[in-house]
């Protein structure tokens, strides 16, 4: 039965929300971007939720992705929103300022999930990673289409280095240091062998907006796994955690 089911992705800058197609994964209409709040305390990040929630006119259940290790519907982290997202009971509070269900998982899982539904890893077993490339480094791995949660392999040291590895290789990187594409690719090179040599993932796809120029620096990366760009690319965040939300709702987790 298709339903449309509302996803909401929390980012540093913008949150953005739209009803997805819980069959095909497609945006019913047009997606909602609200400025987030600044500072991004969870509280003024709820009312923005809450008013993308009531601009749909929507009382169903709701995907939440947020950038930060979630446990049990609490944040445990906060790299790219406000600190006093660490150790925040965000779920409770995000049902309690809309009035629905929420199901809050971390936003590259979200991402994650939405390519192996309906992107570049459908139908893909073995062991998956998708990397979103944005303002940080999501990360995502899935085995046999099961998804681990909460990976944060944006924040590890490459050897030698003594920062974490998204202040290295991420897309925002690439444009503060102006950066060229083969350079760049470089450096992401490097991160993916280091994730190679740890995990030997037998698929890795890139995503985040910077993948739909994925002729650019394709070319220049070198790893041993088969390496894909997403298809979903910026609505991914919207459509797994609308997904997500589905299958909680429907017990298909
Ligand atoms: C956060 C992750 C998030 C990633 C992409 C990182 O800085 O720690 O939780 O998935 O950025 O937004």
């Amino acid at each position: 039965m298709k339903v449309n089911i509302l996803g909401i992705d929390i980012g540093g800058s913008g949150v953005k929300g739209a009803l997805v197609n819980s069959e095909t994964g497609d945006l019913e209409g047009e997606r909602l971007r609200l400025p987030t709040p600044q500072p991004s305390t969870p509280q003024a990040v709820a009312q923005t939720v809450a008013a993308i929630v009531s601009h749909f006119a929507y009382s169903g259940p709701i995907g939440v992705g947020v950038p930060s290790l979630v446990i049990n519907g609490v944040t445990k982290t906060a790299a790219n929103i406000d600190h006093s997202w660490i150790n925040y009971a965000a779920r409770d509070a995000l049902a309690q300022a809309t009035g629905c269900a929420v199901t809050l998982l971390n936003d590259a899982d979200a991402a994650g999930v939405a390519e192996m539904q309906f992107g570049a890893g459908r139908g893909e077993r073995g062991v998956v990673m998708i990397f979103t490339l944005g303002t940080g480094i999501g990360s995502c791995m899935f085995v046999n289409g099961h998804l681990v949660p909460n990976l944060e392999l944006g924040h590890i040291y490459l050897p030698g280095h003594r920062q974490d590895a998204e202040f290295y290789a991420s897309d925002r990187a690439r444009k503060e240091e102006e950066l060229g594409w083969k350079k760049w690719a470089t450096r992401l090179t490097e991160y993916l062998q280091y994730i190679e040599a740890l995990f030997s993932p037998e698929l890795l796809i890139l995503g985040g907006g910077v993948s739909k120029k994925h002729e650019k620096f394709f070319p220049y990366l070198r790893v041993q796994a088969r390496l894909l760009p997403a298809q979903l690319r910026n609505e991914a965040g919207i459509v797994g955690a609308a997904v997500a939300a589905w299958q909680e709702a429907t017990g298909k987790t």
